[in-house]
């Protein structure tokens, strides 16, 4: 039999998904139709925020909430140092200064001290500040504690939660909220690249449950561009033409299409059960190295979560197995296994390391030495998970 490759993740895609797409591209609109209103109006029910808009990327959902901000050159952007460049990149393209924030160790997660610590430093500047904070691997971060700085510093939230659709958030009080509810948050972000928790191929969302800012990213997705048609009641004669538009703002095309949008349609109705099967893999892994602790280790869920799992990260000591990270990896694409490290810290990148302080982002420069991130996908078969486990316990010799 020959073995197919896994992936560290990859797309389900079912019939229904693919009869949906086919189903646009018969229509009128390939763009600018009604599949995308509709995906945004069920997007923001499965996620109780008051408003979604659908955009071309999760790059995109972030410019469009640093934008809409007014986030520019006066302004700083504390960003955690484990995350994809995106979630500082975004900000750092509309002139901002990054300040990165420690990670902790075994979560990677943002840790709400560090970033109090750093916001202390600026609080009597008179920059504007954002903090942008990332669900990472599917599972929250301390919202509650996070915003309560936030709010005392004056300081914008948004949540990255390109990683976690269908994930909670579980407060002191143990009360519930879907990530996506903005209760904490001006913006949340998503993003759906096919390795996502649902993809559209290509795409992102945004949510907000402020109609201010809502009418902001709505103008800046498209140009800055108000048509008439969307203010009927204006006064002003020239609103009257009926080719009139203006370009109000200075912005570019974020726009995604009917063809993505009814993709990411008909994946949202399956999110639950995507996220259950990821859950059930997730759990497999747990048990087949729970007795190596702590030499190797699954991510944990931490308290404040009830998490969708994106990727499944191993935690490896790699010292202890007298391997590197590189060999291991190698070894595993010698079986078609194919592993990924989420992700290298900013503060190892060349943009971002520019006088960035080490000492002060130790915890998530421990964590990035020892993550790899195994194949999890809703379409993964247990056999090919026991495949993976089997293959990686061979390799450490903790089986014959
Ligand atoms: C945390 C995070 N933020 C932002 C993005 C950007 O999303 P997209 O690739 O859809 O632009 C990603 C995608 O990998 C991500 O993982």
């Amino acid at each position: 039999m020959v073995r197919k490759v896994l992936n560290y993740s990859k797309q389900s895609i079912s019939n229904k998904d693919i009869e949906s797409v086919i189903k646009v591209l018969k229509s009128d609109f390939l763009t600018t139709g009604p599949m995308i209103e509709r995906f945004e109006k069920n997007f923001s029910k499965y996620t109780s925020s008051k408003y979604s808009i659908a955009c071309s990327s999760g790059t995109s959902a972030l410019l469009l909430s640093y934008l809409s901000l007014g986030c520019d050159k006066e302004s700083v952007v504390f960003v955690p140092n484990i995350t994809f460049t995106a979630t500082a990149s975004a900000a750092k393209f509309l002139g901002a200064k990054i300040i990165l924030v420690d990670c902790d160790e075994e979560s990677g997660l943002i840790l709400p001290k560090s970033l109090e610590n750093k916001i202390k430093i600026l609080s009597s500047s008179k920059k504007k500040m954002f903090c942008a904070v990332v669900h990472l691997n599917g599972q929250c971060c301390d919202l509650e504690e996070i915003s309560k700085i936030c709010r005392k510093y004056k300081v914008h939230l948004i949540e990255d939660a390109c990683h976690a659709l269908g994930a909670k958030f579980i407060d002191s009080k143990k009360r519930r909220y879907i990530v996506g509810d903005c209760n904490f948050s001006d913006f949340s972000t998503f993003s759906f690249h096919p390795v996502k928790n649902i993809t559209m191929g290509e795409g992102g969302m945004i949510n907000t449950n402020s109609k201010e800012l809502f009418e902001k990213a709505i103008l800046l997705r498209n140009h800055g561009i108000l048509k008439r048609l969307e203010e009927k009641n204006q006064s002003d004669s020239k609103w009257k033409d009926p080719w009139y538009y203006e370009v109000q703002d200075v912005s570019l095309n974020f726009r995604t299409s009917d063809i993505n949008c009814a993709l990411g349609l008909s994946q949202l109705k399956r999110i639950d059960t995507l996220k259950k099967k990821r859950e059930k893999i997730y759990q497999r892994y747990i048990e087949a190295f729970d007795s190596n602790k702590p030499y190797i280790e699954v991510v944990k869920k931490n308290d404040n979560s009830i998490p969708a799992w994106h990727l499944c990260v191993l935690r490896i000591d790699f010292n202890y197995f007298k391997i590197t990270r590189n060999e291991l990896m190698n070894l595993l694409k010698n079986m078609k296994i194919n592993t990924q490290v989420h992700y290298i810290p900013l503060s190892r990148q060349p943009v971002y390391s520019e006088k960035t302080k080490n000492s002060d982002l130790k915890f998530s420069l421990k964590y990035y030495e020892k993550i790899l991130s195994i194949p999890m996908y809703p379409d993964m078969s247990i056999r090919d998970v026991d495949y993976v486990i089997r293959s990686l316990k061979k390799i450490f010799k903790l089986v014959r």
